[in-house]
């Protein structure tokens, strides 16, 4: 497996933080709410893994080193893993694993259902995340990956809607998410190329 030493710690780093958080909760060092936290907590790490995700291409254009691709796809899925542990968190101990107040909150709270779209579409590209069902796909596969953009849109209005007040996070997730999708346009992408093909140059 190439980079096997880096896929491991960005293993051991992802798969261990919640493990911190619960800690944390549990010898009461998360506040008097330590649920709520760890639900904010593990709903910013999936984002935080997204945009990570997002930003491998960018910096493989601007680095020359192929091996940031070859992280792209461990990131993505540990975004999504965080998205399913902020789901259950929430199910468990901000509704007390009752069911029936999620479907009420699903129709009546739209950042509620907002999340639950992102949260559909991030499914929809972890599970077709194989080499299998790129075969299997073709082209279609690159334009069903496509998703990633709009699954990142709405994700970040879901956040708006929860933080309203306190913007400042949501402005700087904001930010890197603009900057990140702005060098993914063409022009700026060759740009980006040409960039890189003169630094060499002259290094
Ligand atoms: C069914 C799906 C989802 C549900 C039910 C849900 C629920 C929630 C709730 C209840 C909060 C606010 C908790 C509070 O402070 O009172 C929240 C915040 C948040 N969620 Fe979600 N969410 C879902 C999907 C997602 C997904 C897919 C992502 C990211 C990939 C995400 C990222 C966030 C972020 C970044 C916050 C703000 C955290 C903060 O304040 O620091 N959520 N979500």
């Amino acid at each position: 497996m190439r980079h096997f030493w880096w896929r491991l710690l960005i293993f051991l780093v992802a798969a261990s933080v919640p493990f911190y958080w619960l800690y944390l909760a549990a010898i009461a060092a998360l506040g008097p709410d330590p649920g709520k936290v760890l639900v904010d907590n593990l709903g910013e790490g999936a984002l935080v893994f997204l945009l990570c995700s997002l930003a491998m291409t960018p910096l493989q254009r601007l680095s020359g080193w192929a091996g940031w691709i070859s992280f792209r796809r461990q990131l993505g899925l540990w975004a999504f893993a965080y998205a399913v542990l902020h789901l259950s968190a929430y199910l468990y101990f901000l509704l007390g694993l009752d069911f029936s107040s999620f479907g009420a909150e699903l129709v009546e709270r739209p950042y509620i259902t907002v999340g639950a779209v992102a949260l559909m579409g991030l499914l929809a590209l972890a599970a077709t995340s194989t080499r299998w069902s790129m075969r299997k796909l073709g082209r279609r596969w690159k334009q069903l990956h496509r998703l990633i953009y709009p699954m990142l849109l709405i994700v970040l209005l879901h956040m708006l809607w929860v933080v309203r007040a306190d913007a400042g996070r949501w402005v700087l997730y904001a930010s890197i998410a603009a900057l990140l999708l702005l060098v993914r346009l063409p022009t700026v992408a060759h740009r980006l190329a040409g960039f890189r093909t003169r630094w060499g140059r002259r290094a």
